[in-house]
């Protein structure tokens, strides 16, 4: 039987991600794998992470199973955590899930369920994994154009035309902030004009909300998807607490569906709990257990969100220093997007022989796409890297 099984494109990111771990070369920078780093390279538990989790194990007694779909006060904290006051607590069905991708996977086949002959429109580019995923339920993807390579900056008229031609009932894929890989974002208007646009062409709108707080705040990262909430009658979010909560191998995630009408909660939240039946039953509790203690209690709120802003701000202080170092070292102002560009991820736009070049000579790794990971970076790495890319695009 095994001889029959197929064998399946290589991750791009776990590609690179290997490559690092194998290179013995000691000044090898990592801008891989989307995972935040502090100054000196560590990617740290965080500090109100750390007291929940001291605190729960006193004050844990069992391991017994949770709710299918999680514990309540998880997804009622996430809920608004991510939506705020966007809609009534009662137009949400929710289940927490083994992280986002976990929500994003459960999503894909909630819609194959309802509707098998939809396409998920997704951005040209987007995170690999949702191309596969939707691939691996069977699902037809069609991409919208988003990114303009030469100018760094999104195609938003292209973007547009593009989701013209999908069909009623299709599904549009958004990234709710700091868009993976590009980390080029819609504005408030330009939100407005894809919703305007969902509600005309009757499309079914999922959001994939991954990077809460890592753009330009909490609440103004939820605002997208919140106006996507407030606006249409039905909307799919896919949300992890890897990245905002620094989680990562607690794979702590939750799907919500929001309906309007209030009447298709109901069977929307049975589907979902059926659908984590079926994939792996009861979802992981640690991380959601320590995400909902942080968020439910003032001190250790306080000290998340004093943490996420120091990591917010530090990332941004890495664009604005690598754009400056970039347009000293290449005497251009070719790559002044990536001041612009808001998350980890920034798409430089440079050719997949020029990244190579950047691993092979240089030891600076990025994914092969040209997406770089800003927390990848610090004050001594920023001029190395400015320094390989103006050597790597020379006579480009
Ligand atoms: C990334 O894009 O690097 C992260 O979301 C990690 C992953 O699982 O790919």
């Amino acid at each position: 039987m095994f001889s029959a099984l197929p064998t399946h494109p290589e991750d791009k990111i776990l590609r690179i991600m290997g490559m690092y771990r194998s290179d013995p070369r000691p000044e090898k920078i990592d801008l891989g794998v989307g995972v935040y780093k502090n100054a000196s390279g560590h990617t740290p538990v965080m500090r109100a992470i750390k007291a929940a989790e001291k605190k729960l194990w006193e004050i844990e007694d069992t391991k017994t199973y949770v709710g299918l779909v999680g514990a309540p006060d998880y997804n009622d904290a996430m809920i608004d955590l991510v939506l705020g006051d966007a809609v009534p607590r009662a137009s949400v069905a929710s289940a927490a899930t083994p992280g986002g991708t976990g929500a994003v996977h459960q999503a894909f086949e909630l819609v194959r369920m309802a509707t098998p002959g939809a396409t998920v429109w997704v951005s040209d580019p987007t995170w690999g994994n949702h191309v596969s995923i939707l691939k691996h339920v069977g699902l037809a993807t069609r991409a919208y154009r988003y990114f303009d390579a030469a100018s760094g900056s999104l195609n938003f008229d292209g973007m547009l035309e593009d989701l013209a031609s999908a069909a009623a009932g299709d599904v549009v894929l958004l990234h709710g902030c700091c868009h993976n890989p590009t980390g080029v974002n819609l504005t408030a208007e330009q939100w407005q004009a894809v919703v305007d646009l969902i509600l005309a062409r009757g499309l079914v709108p999922m959001v994939d909300i991954a990077y809460q707080g890592f753009g330009d705040g909490l609440d103004e990262d939820a605002a997208g998807v919140r106006l996507v909430a407030r606006s249409c009658p039905e909307l799919l979010i896919a949300a992890s607490c890897s990245k905002n909560f620094g989680v990562y191998r607690e794979r702590t995630g939750i799907i919500m569906a929001v309906a309007q009408d209030t009447a298709q909660v109901k069977n929307t939240q049975a589907n979902l709990a059926h659908l984590n039946r079926q994939n792996f039953s009861f979802p992981p509790d640690h991380g959601a257990r320590l995400v909902t203690m942080v968020l439910t209690d003032p001190d250790l709120r306080a000290d998340w969100q004093a943490e996420l802003e120091e990591v917010r701000s530090g990332m941004l202080d890495l664009r604005n220093m690598l754009a400056a170092e970039l347009q000293r070292q290449t005497n251009s102002d070719r790559f002044a997007f990536i001041a612009e560009h808001r998350g980890m991820f920034s798409m430089m736009g440079i050719s997949g022989a020029e990244v190579d070049a950047l691993r092979d000579k240089h030891a600076v790794y990025a994914i092969s796409d040209s997406r770089i990971n800003i927390a990848g970076l610090n004050v001594t790495t920023v001029p190395v890297l400015a320094a390989a890319v103006a050597d790597v695009i020379k006579g480009s």
